[in-house]
């Protein structure tokens, strides 16, 4: 059986998020899809290559995601193959994606009656088992789809669509939100306010997507890149983008961590999102065809 979910992109309020203010976050129409049949041993297949069960490697999340859902339905194997249209490491949920997915695939392979709570609950685990720390957002949204304002939990919708981006640069994300930590242990004060800001941004960027108020989205993305720029999580490269953005008559800004990954646009980009995608679900046919297969 094939399932397939989400990516997401955070539209306001990456790194505050983290210190209990607003952010936006919506699924985007960029899927990942698995197909999990039932098997005598454990084969996991992707564009990283083929491998057994491989908690350390390339495939940890998808191995995490067999342990888990074999804890609960016991299994003799499977065998998992994996098409992504998210592009990896960029910001836009594709380890989240790839962990619901295949979750949803197990579920309907081995006809285990699990619905979308319980298939949270399991993603949720697996995020923990193999980051350590993680918000539960990525799972959360690639699991329910659509948009949503967090921590409330808050649905809203949108018919805006955004550029992306990809800077080709990886960045992790960890490590971006450690330096945000030492900025905030340095100059509490100073960085508070910056938060708070980041905060206001993200109420009125929420209320802005509902509005499809386009003018307001280009300012709320530039007010929101300079915060982000002045918490340290932009870099030359990107500063450019942005410029280059700027001249042409649009705006952009980080999505997620920042230091790499990708931007939202205002403009074209490199591919356009939409902020509307249906979480998990079975797909309803059984081998790959167009335009499942397509890989990034
Ligand atoms: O780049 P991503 O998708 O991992 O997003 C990170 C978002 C942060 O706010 C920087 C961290 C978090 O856990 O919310």
């Amino acid at each position: 059986m094939i399932a397939s979910s989400p990516g997401k992109a955070i539209i306001f309020g990456e790194h505050a998020v983290v210190y209990g203010r607003h952010a936006v976050v919506s699924a985007i129409n960029l899927r990942c899809y698995v197909k999990a049949e039932k098997s005598n041993d454990f084969r996991i297949i992707s564009h990283f290559g083929k491998t057994g069960l491989d908690f350390r490697g390339e495939h940890a999340y998808i191995s995490y995601a067999i342990k888990r859902f074999s804890e609960s339905f016991s299994i003799r194997g499977v065998r998992i193959e994996v098409r992504s249209q998210i592009p990896p490491a960029s910001g836009l949920g594709s380890s989240a994606a790839v962990t619901v997915a295949t979750l949803g695939a197990l579920n309907a392979e081995f006809e285990a009656g699990m619905d979308r709570e319980e298939i949270f609950e399991l993603a949720r685990k697996v995020e923990l088992d193999v980051q350590g720390i993680g918000s539960g957002t990525d799972p959360f949204v690639s699991t329910y789809g659509g948009g949503w304002i967090i921590p409330e939990k808050r649905k809203f919708s949108s018919n805006v669509e955004f550029g992306v981006i990809n800077t080709g640069i990886e960045s992790i994300t960890s490590e971006m939100v450690r330096k945000v930590r030492e900025l905030k242990e340095k100059y509490p004060e100073l960085v508070e306010r910056i938060m708070d800001s980041i905060d206001q941004v993200a109420l009125e960027g929420a209320r802005a997507l509902e509005n499809g108020d386009v003018t307001k989205l280009s300012l709320l993305f530039k007010i929101n890149q300079s915060l982000l720029r002045a918490i340290g999580v932009s870099t030359p490269e990107i500063d450019r983008i942005v410029a280059d953005v700027e001249l042409s008559g649009h705006s952009a800004k980080i999505t997620g961590a920042g230091g790499g990954g990708c931007l939202l646009t205002t403009g074209e980009g490199d591919f356009r999102i939409k902020l509307s995608a249906e979480g998990v679900r079975v797909e309803d046919f059984e081998d790959w065809r167009e335009p499942y297969n397509r890989q990034v």
